[in-house]
């Protein structure tokens, strides 16, 4: 961890986040709150994804303007909804792709058992939205998709330690970071920061615990991203890598 980011946690951690923060992520932070030194994003091979252990993401071979895509999500923000019930605070979403603009959850919290493919279309989010729209209709190299959602973590926000797979580990959605305010630390059990930059892509391991946090004063914006490629290869990402 550099040392600024260290002497910015514990300043803003003795203030008012202190009374934010629920015990078990202040735990979790100080267990894991150490930088990522295993990434090596520029040794990442088409291989079977799913034997990589000894990371916690991928950076992926993809470019996108997060300039325009941030300016139109600061544009709809107010329409964001709050996303997941479970502990944490300043934690909302959109879709530009899913079932409606307002239904972030994943298809099992609105009853379903299985995923309601035909209900999934670009909302009436995506038109206020051109070039992110564009993007994914065009550039992505993906040809289905499920939810596209902007993501959005309030100043004094925080998403307390979960895994997303039931204990499982295992890539499962590509993440696109449109900024990463200073103070905004996105933490991986036994793996710490993750090192993310504006304009990056990961796939994240969402089996692992991980939480997030933001210090800062801003707004900290991703969009989240689950479809897949070709019909044949549901669970394969070598497209994106
Ligand atoms: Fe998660």
């Amino acid at each position: 961890m550099q040392l600024e980011h260290q002497n910015y946690l514990l300043k803003k951690y003795e203030a008012h986040l202190q009374q934010l923060i629920s015990d078990k992520t202040k735990r979790f932070m100080k267990a894991n709150w150490f930088s990522d030194n295993s990434i090596n994003d520029q040794s990442v091979s088409k291989k079977d994804i799913k034997a990589i252990r000894d990371r916690s993401s991928i950076k992926l071979k993809i470019n996108f303007n997060e300039n325009k895509m941030l300016s139109e999500a600061k544009k709809i923000q107010h329409l964001f909804v709050n996303h997941r019930k479970d502990p944490s605070y300043g934690w909302k979403s959109i879709c530009l792709h899913g079932m409606s603009f307002k239904q972030t959850e994943n298809f099992k919290e609105y009853g379903y058992e299985e995923r309601p493919v035909e209900k999934f279309h670009w909302t009436e989010i995506s038109t206020l939205c051109p070039y992110t729209t564009y993007f994914f209709k065009n550039l992505f190299p993906y040809s289905h998709y499920f939810r596209v959602r902007y993501m959005m973590l309030e100043p004094g926000g925080f998403i307390s330690p979960h895994n997303d797979l039931g204990g499982e580990r295992g890539f499962a959605a590509i993440n696109m970071s449109l900024n990463q305010p200073d103070g905004c630390f996105m933490i991986m059990e036994n793996f710490g920061i993750v090192p993310w930059q504006p304009g990056e892509a990961r796939l994240l391991d969402i089996g692992l615990n991980h939480s997030v946090v933001n210090f800062s004063d801003e707004n900290r914006y991703h969009i989240i991203v689950h479809g897949y490629a070709d019909e044949t290869k549901k669970q394969d990402y070598s497209a994106v890598l």
